[in-house]
């Protein structure tokens, strides 16, 4: 909000007018296009987020109503090109490396602990479902490698590492960081997986970075998308935007994406009261994971 008052103080009167306030049809209209797009439910406590996300934006490009905006979205091309740059915008990209540490110790100990290589090197597909800036994605490729070859296993990792705002995966795909995002590594982590770029940012090392695959996915469409098996997929920090509905759906087209055996580890305040047959809770303290245990139903 300190934003647009401070800006509506120096701008001219269209701006002042465009600025001042979204009646609540036109809030309605905004939180509906957001929520058939992406999922993302926008309760009207924050609207001054979406006022002033929208107020700079449309001050970028020259508009002066909401309404005009709105029209430009809608239209074509450029609207789906403009679209891209908005939901960048209006999405949370908070992220840190090795944020969830309760999860990444459930995946060492109970997923990465019972491999060997009894029938050859061990295949680890690994999904990172709203994945930010790369943090995440990272922090997963870090903690396989590290383990796997403290343990001597032999092992081949893949990670793909899905979000809607392109933006952000660009920045993930560049794996530069500045040095404060990397305060939760120790000194050997930082010093064995990061090459110091610069005075203060440093870039994930390229056998890391080769592991991960970034890929722009609408979980609204994940329904449409074709994806392997995953031995891990992780979603946290990300359903939390979207209402129980959409959650739920999200959640059983992501728990058919899971091997037999694997696990998807969600943020503890992901979901509640959520079951699917073929998946057991992990009952992990401090953390929401499911372990899947049979065949599913709609499996061949
Ligand atoms: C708060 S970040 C979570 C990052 C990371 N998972 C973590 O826990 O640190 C939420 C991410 O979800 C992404 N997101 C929101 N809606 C999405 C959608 N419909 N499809 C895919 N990603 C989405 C956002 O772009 C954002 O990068």
């Amino acid at each position: 909000m300190a934003v647009v008052q401070k800006k509506r103080m120096r701008s001219g009167s269209w701006q002042r007018e465009a600025l001042e306030g979204m009646d609540s049809y036109e809030f309605r209209q905004w939180a509906e296009l957001l929520e058939k797009r992406t999922g993302i439910n926008l309760p009207e406590k924050r609207k001054s987020f979406l006022q002033t996300s929208l107020a700079i934006r449309m001050r970028e490009l020259g508009f002066a109503t909401y309404q005009d905006y709105l029209r430009y979205l809608l239209a074509g091309r450029r609207g789906a090109v403009e679209w891209e740059i908005l939901v960048d915008r209006l999405t949370v990209h908070e992220t840190r490396f090795y944020r969830d540490q309760k999860a990444l110790e459930l995946i060492r100990t109970r997923y990465l602990d019972t491999l060997s290589n009894q029938d050859g090197p061990c295949r680890i597909n690994i999904w990172s479902v709203g994945c930010a800036t790369g943090e995440e994605p990272y922090s997963l490729a870090i903690l396989v490698d590290s383990h796997l070859q403290r343990r001597r296993v032999e092992f081949f990792q893949a990670i793909v590492a899905s979000d809607i705002s392109s933006a952000a995966l660009a920045t993930g795909r560049q794996g530069i960081y500045r040095e404060n995002r990397l305060r939760n590594l120790s000194a050997h982590t930082i010093q064995r997986y990061f090459n110091r770029v610069g005075e203060e940012h440093y870039q994930v090392v390229p056998e890391i970075r080769d592991r991960v695959c970034f890929t722009r996915l609408n979980l609204v469409r994940l329904a449409e998308r074709k994806q392997a098996q995953m031995d891990i997929i992780v979603c946290q920090n990300v359903l939390i935007y979207f209402a129980r509905q959409k959650r739920l759906m999200i959640l059983d087209t992501l728990a058919r994406h899971l091997r037999p055996g694997g696990m998807l580890v969600l943020g503890a305040g992901e979901i509640t009261d959520w079951e699917y047959p073929g998946l057991e809770n992990m009952g992990a303290p401090g953390t929401l994971a499911y372990r899947r245990t049979t065949q599913l139903r709609s499996e061949p």
